[in-house]
């Protein structure tokens, strides 16, 4: 495992961006899973920027969203499709047949969940996954206890992972009780995975993961031993020892 330490939010983003500039210099072509939430915004920005002054460039990889809300649709402002279209797809001005976004309001979730993992397989799998860290230990939808063997499939969201989500929206929507995701077999075959980790809430679960010991109460422990796993963590949530 790489880890990294960084002491604010420029440094974060801007080591998480030099990482992920890095797999595209790598492989230009690679198939990328994206994440939403609060942890990778700054991530965007800064690969914009990147890719503004020629130092990164984003046009050649595929994109695909980690997860979703069952229910609602890509259109839908509350949609992960609509936050990663706002952040970064549109303004990086990535081409359609290179972006695929769980639709959560597919009539048929089963067959849009096999259609997803279906995509990403004809290219050859993931060549990166970023990741977001939840509280409570989760990546991507895949909460405490998941299959960690699964694909992408529908998950029930745990109470606590409904509560910080709805605190995105002032508007009072309420956050499904389902989820659509990538599952953690899927992302433990990424060759690349890039797990950020910032937030006041993330300590306990980022120090299961650096305990190395794989436990399912923190499926983010799943990602011990991965030979492609790199961290980029906030210094504010190193373990005292
Ligand atoms: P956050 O969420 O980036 O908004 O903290 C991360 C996650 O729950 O995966």
């Amino acid at each position: 495992m790489q880890l990294e330490w960084t002491d604010g939010p420029e440094a974060f983003a801007t080591r998480a961006a030099a990482h992920v500039a890095g797999v595209l210099a790598e492989t230009p072509a690679a198939t990328v899973a994206l994440p939403t939430g609060t942890t990778p915004i700054g991530l965007y920005a800064r690969l914009l920027a990147l890719a503004e002054t020629g130092e990164a460039t984003l046009a050649h990889a595929r994109y695909f969203n980690l997860d979703e809300y069952v229910g609602v649709p890509p259109s839908d402002p509350h949609s992960f499709a609509d936050f990663l279209r706002r952040h970064f797809l549109d303004p990086a001005s990535i081409e359609a047949g290179h972006i695929r976004l769980l639709r959560g309001d597919a009539p048929d979730i089963a067959a849009e969940a096999a259609a997803h993992d279906a995509a990403v397989a004809a290219l050859g799998g993931l060549d990166l996954a970023i990741l977001g860290l939840g509280g409570n230990g989760h990546i991507a939808f895949n909460e405490p206890g998941a299959d960690w063997d699964a694909g992408t499939h529908v998950v029930p969201l745990t109470e606590e992972t409904r509560k910080a989500n709805a605190a995105y929206f002032a508007d009072g929507f309420t956050v499904p009780s389902h989820g659509l995701t990538m599952g953690i077999g899927m992302i433990r075959a990424a060759r690349r995975v890039l797990l950020m980790v910032s937030g006041g809430s993330k300590a306990e679960a980022l120090a299961a993961l650096l305990a190395g010991r794989a436990d399912p109460v923190w499926p983010v422990t799943a990602l011990c031993g991965h030979p492609g796993l790199a961290v980029v963590a906030d210094a504010a949530l190193k373990p005292s020892r």
